[in-house]
């Protein structure tokens, strides 16, 4: 299989976890390079379901190697948790392997995503309040604790006792409550602890594993318009999430990457605040009537709209897509008729890409393409010839409106429905 990046083309929540759970079947590695455990991937085998935070997709596969990468940051007690609750489902984390680089989300993250949201009042993000934010601000900032200061009981200590004193002081200015440095402590050392083992240098893994031929599938958490240079700023997450994202966040270079997936909605979906032009009610009653969209991290039902073909057409550029792979078709299939944003109007200006500035994307009225529906269900449907010739016709559009070729059709969260081409 190569080295392949596999990222979301739209808002997150494209269907990622189905699609590296699928695409791992082949791979010897899966990496996560970026975000933290705001991510929610959902894999269903048979009727189990679960759903990874930071723990790569390919841990449901025996004998994969799954690596949290250097560009992740990683909430140790969450990680924990993650670990025993597979555990608790029959699933053995042991293929594991943590950077030692990667930086550590701690409580007064979480405590200062919470109190800037809450700020923010109106104007707040949506985050989903696991101390992202915060935790690549301090990253960036040069203030970070990384897992390698973890597992050193002696250096954690004193690191922890200045973060706390400097950050208790933050909070009494947002009129917060302090935290306490021995509770912190106490339950980051556990963690520290436990997570140990897992703990190695993954850069000089990966190319080991990279030098000796094994396939390495990486794995993007989010998606194209949440990065946080080509998102929809300032309502984005705080990590490249985009393609160039997986080789910072793992320390394997552009030139050994052979291939790009989009992971893709046959419709689109965003959890949280900003400007989605083609968002639509219609939809979202529908889609939410069946049990769907509802977010895998925080249970909040998702936005929903129409496909927009200039987001994703922004996104393969972005990205460099290559092959497509375009999940949830079956969402669509009691629709009459079936709506494509095929190019922005601002006043009377029609853009065909996604504008840096959200107030004008805000403004943005999508111009629309309508493609008849199938009213056919597709979720038994194995094989490419097995579709409706209208539900093939709009997948056959998304691809050429997008600029990529399809490679993958998902038409159901398990792994038997879905569709190579
Ligand atoms: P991720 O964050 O990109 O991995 O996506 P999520 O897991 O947050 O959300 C995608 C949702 O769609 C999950 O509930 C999946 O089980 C589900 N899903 C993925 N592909 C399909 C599909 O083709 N059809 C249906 N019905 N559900 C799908
Ligand atoms: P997966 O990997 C969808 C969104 C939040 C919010 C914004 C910032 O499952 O696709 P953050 O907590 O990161 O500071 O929130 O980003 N967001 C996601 N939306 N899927 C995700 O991950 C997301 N991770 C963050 O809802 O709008
Ligand atoms: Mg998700």
């Amino acid at each position: 299989m190569a080295n392949t990046i596999l990222v979301g083309a739209q808002w997150g929540d494209e269907g990622k976890g189905k699609i590296i759970d699928v695409l791992t079947g082949k791979a010897d590695i899966v990496v996560r390079t970026q975000g933290g455990n705001n991510a929610g991937h959902t894999v269903f085998i048979g009727k189990k379901r679960y759903v990874l935070h930071l723990i790569p997709s390919g841990i449901l596969r025996p004998r994969k190697l799954c690596v949290i990468g250097n560009g992740v940051v990683v909430d140790p007690v969450s990680l924990v948790g993650e670990m025993e609750e597979l555990n608790r489902l029959g699933v053995r984390v042991k293929n594991l392997f943590i950077s030692e680089s990667a930086h550590l989300v701690m409580p007064y993250h979480r405590e200062l995503d919470e109190q800037r949201e809450l700020l923010k009042g109106e104007d707040r993000i949506g985050t989903t309040k696991r101390g992202i934010g915060p935790a690549y601000g301090d990253k960036a900032a040069r203030t970070g604790l990384r897992m390698i200061d973890l597992i050193n009981p002696g250096r954690f200590e004193g690191l922890l006792r200045f973060k706390i004193k400097e950050n208790n002081e933050i909070l009494k200015a947002f009129g917060a409550k302090p935290l306490s440095f021995a509770k912190v402590h106490a339950a980051y050392r556990a963690a520290g602890d436990r997570l140990k083992p897992f703990v190695t240098n993954t850069v000089a893994l990966l190319h080991e594993a990279a030098r000796r031929g094994k396939d390495i599938l990486f794995e993007g958490a989010q998606g194209t318009f949440l990065d946080i240079d080509h998102g929809t700023y300032p309502f984005v997450t705080s990590s490249n999430t985009t393609s160039g994202g997986a080789c910072t966040g793992s320390g394997v270079a552009p030139n050994r990457m052979d291939e790009v997936v989009g992971v893709m909605k046959a419709y689109i979906t965003r959890v949280g605040e900003g400007p989605l032009p083609t968002e639509n009610q219609e939809i979202a009653d529908l889609l939410h009537g069946m049990g769907r969209e509802f977010g895998a991290t925080t249970g909040r039902p998702r936005r929903c709209g129409w496909f927009d073909a200039v987001a994703t057409r922004h996104a393969a550029i972005i990205n460099g897509i290559d092959d497509l792979a375009v999940t949830n078709l079956d969402g669509l299939d009691s629709l009459e008729t079936i709506k494509v944003c095929i190019a922005y109007r601002a006043g009377p200006t029609r853009l065909d890409y996604v504008p840096a500035d959200i107030e004008l994307l805000a403004k943005c009225e999508p111009v629309y393409a309508e493609f008849p529906g199938w009213r056919t269900s597709t979720s038994r449907c194995r094989k490419w010839s097995q579709l409706p010739l209208r539900a093939r016709s709009y997948l056959r559009s998304l691809a050429e409106l997008t600029g990529a070729s399809l490679m993958i059709v998902s038409v159901g969260p398990a792994r038997e429905q879905t569709i190579f081409l």
